[in-house]
């Protein structure tokens, strides 16, 4: 019996080597960390429980019949984070450079159907070379099983990917289905098409990390969510990320205690918005100052700044912020911000948390870059994810909110629950210039009228009174009072229940 136990540590000994102490030691190297380590950090301590440690590949071209490594280039197995269980992937960069092959992507799915099963986010630690170039089409066919399921699971558990090495070809389909995306920078890339076909074919000149590492995927592309300095900030803000989630559709987030009082008067924010309705002032003031203990869990920070996103606490309970940025193109609605903005409502949605929108938006962004982009459709994107949204909604008007965009900004008519607004807020059709060269377009050679017109409007319009006189603003509110209204708003929300007809799928505008 002695024997066996020993045999199997041996064994398991071995598996855990991976590829071995030279490609460890390369890995490290090159500033990463291993598979197994990485899920060490990433959950608590002795809480993984790993499986398919043995499993091997069954592929025999190409001299692999002697070329076994225990485990296949991938660590799976279930652990928690801060007590809540996760799945988790981790490729192992080490083993056939983490490519994925025939029984690699079986180990992947084996995790997915059980975090399905039980009720549990997914993570995937993503370190790969690729389909498993010996094994040929059983290795697209692995992936598209992979694939198969993190569509099926889109909506039922959390789904993360935390890109650590290299991504390309299709292999960046799956963390595109996932809920979120993290980079590591300098070590991270996807693309597509690497950059040796992208000279090839269109004869330009750029490097993997210009292509696709993780500042092109946080600035440019919108792609990634975020991009971290290392592997070990990496997934100690993963396991801060998750603190925020549901383990799935049935559930809610988990409270987090605080000792932040709900009733917090903030009497700075009084005097956030300038007396000269152009100036700009930064919005994440707002949210910091609304949020429990400051904190606030920004995503794409660098990318459609115009329109700010991310996590908060209110009373412990995580909720999902909207916020046009005045500081940046007025925080007018454009195509990147529609479409960021849209898919986070729609996360919100799917995982019970309730959505709080900031407004201060002058109306969409003009312009043939935007019409021939389709702003119409993309615009359309975050009007219908509010429209369809049935979690608790909090709308608070800073200053603009104009035109269409007042319409699109979680408002009463898109059954906004409670709706507030500063004495700040000017809810029109459009700003005064606008409106008075259009209506009063005769006037327009006599400066002095206009300017009279203007103001005439001005007073008229802009101000919260006329859309609080029909309802559509339930109260305006103290800016000092924010965090007490929007905590109470909430707090009476909680037991909220509004479904949508029965339909197999709508048809967002894609
Ligand atoms: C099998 C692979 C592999 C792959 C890497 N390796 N990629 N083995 N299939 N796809 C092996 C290498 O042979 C090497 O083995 C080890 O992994 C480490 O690779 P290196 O090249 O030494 O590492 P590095 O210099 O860091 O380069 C990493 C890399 C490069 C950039 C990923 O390996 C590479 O370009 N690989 C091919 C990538 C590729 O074309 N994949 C197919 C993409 S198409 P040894 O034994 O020497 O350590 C695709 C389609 C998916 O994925 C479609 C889904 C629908």
């Amino acid at each position: 019996m002695h024997d066996i136990i020993r045999q199997l540590e041996e064994k398991r000994e071995q598996a855990r080597l991976g590829g071995g102490a030279k490609r460890i030691a390369a890995q490290h190297a090159k500033g990463k960390l291993t598979a197994r380590e990485r899920i060490e950090l990433l959950v608590d301590p002795n809480s993984f429980e790993e499986w398919d440690m043995f499993v091997e590949h069954r592929c025999t071209d190409f001299g692999m019949a002697d070329n076994k490594i225990p485990g296949d280039g991938v660590v799976i197995g279930y652990g928690t984070i801060n007590g809540r269980m996760v799945f988790i992937y981790s490729q192992d960069f080490t083993v056939f450079g983490g490519a994925l092959s025939e029984a690699h992507a079986e180990k992947i799915c084996k995790v997915m159907d059980h975090a399905m099963k039980v009720g549990a986010p997914v993570i995937g630690l993503n370190d790969s070379g690729g389909a498993r170039i010996q094994e040929g089409v059983a290795s697209l066919g692995g992936y598209a099983d992979v694939f198969q399921r993190n569509v099926l699971a889109s909506g039922v558990v959390p789904q993360i990917s935390m890109i650590m090495g290299p991504c390309a070809g299709g292999a960046v389909y799956s963390p595109a289905m996932t809920d979120f995306i993290f980079m590591v920078k300098d070590s991270s890339y996807m693309f597509v098409t690497g950059p040796e076909v992208v000279k090839t074919v269109t004869h330009e000149e750029v490097t993997a990390e210009e292509l696709g590492g993780a500042m092109t995927h946080s600035t440019r592309s919108g792609v990634a969510d975020l991009a971290f300095e290392n592997d070990v900030e990496a997934l100690l803000m993963l396991r801060r990320f998750f603190n925020y989630l549901p383990l799935n559709n049935r559930e809610k987030p988990p409270l987090r205690p605080t000792a932040d009082p709900a009733e917090r008067p903030d009497p700075s924010l009084d005097t956030l918005v300038p007396d000269n309705p152009n100036k700009p002032y930064d919005m994440k003031e707002l949210i910091v100052k609304i949020a429990d203990d400051a904190d606030f869990f920004e995503l794409q920070p660098d990318y459609a700044r115009n329109i700010v996103i991310g996590f908060v606490r209110m009373e412990g309970q995580t909720v999902g912020i909207v916020a046009n940025q005045p500081l940046v193109l007025a925080g007018c609605l454009d195509i990147r911000s529609s479409i960021k903005a849209a898919r986070f409502v729609r996360f919100c949605d799917a995982f019970n948390i309730p959505v709080v929108t900031l407004v201060d938006v002058p109306g969409f962004m003009p312009g043939t870059a935007q019409e021939y982009g389709g702003i119409i459709k993309h615009g359309a994107k975050l009007l219908y994810a509010y429209a369809e949204c049935t979690v608790p909604k909090v709308t608070l008007i800073t200053r603009k909110a104009y035109g269409g965009a007042y319409d699109v900004m979680s408002s009463k008519h898109l059954r906004g629950d409670v709706n507030f607004a500063w004495p700040s807020a000017e809810i029109a059709v459009m700003g005064p210039k606008g409106a008075v060269e259009i209506i009063f377009r005769e006037e327009k050679g006599d400066p002095a009228k206009l300017a009279q017109r203007e103001a005439e409007y001005k007073a008229k319009f802009a101000n919260p009174f006329v859309a609080g006189s029909r309802g559509f603003i339930d109260d305006v509110i103290q800016p000092h009072e924010t965090r007490k209204r929007i905590c109470r708003s909430l707090a009476m929300l909680r037991g909220k229940r509004l479904e949508n007809p029965w339909r197999k799928h709508g048809n967002i505008p894609l």
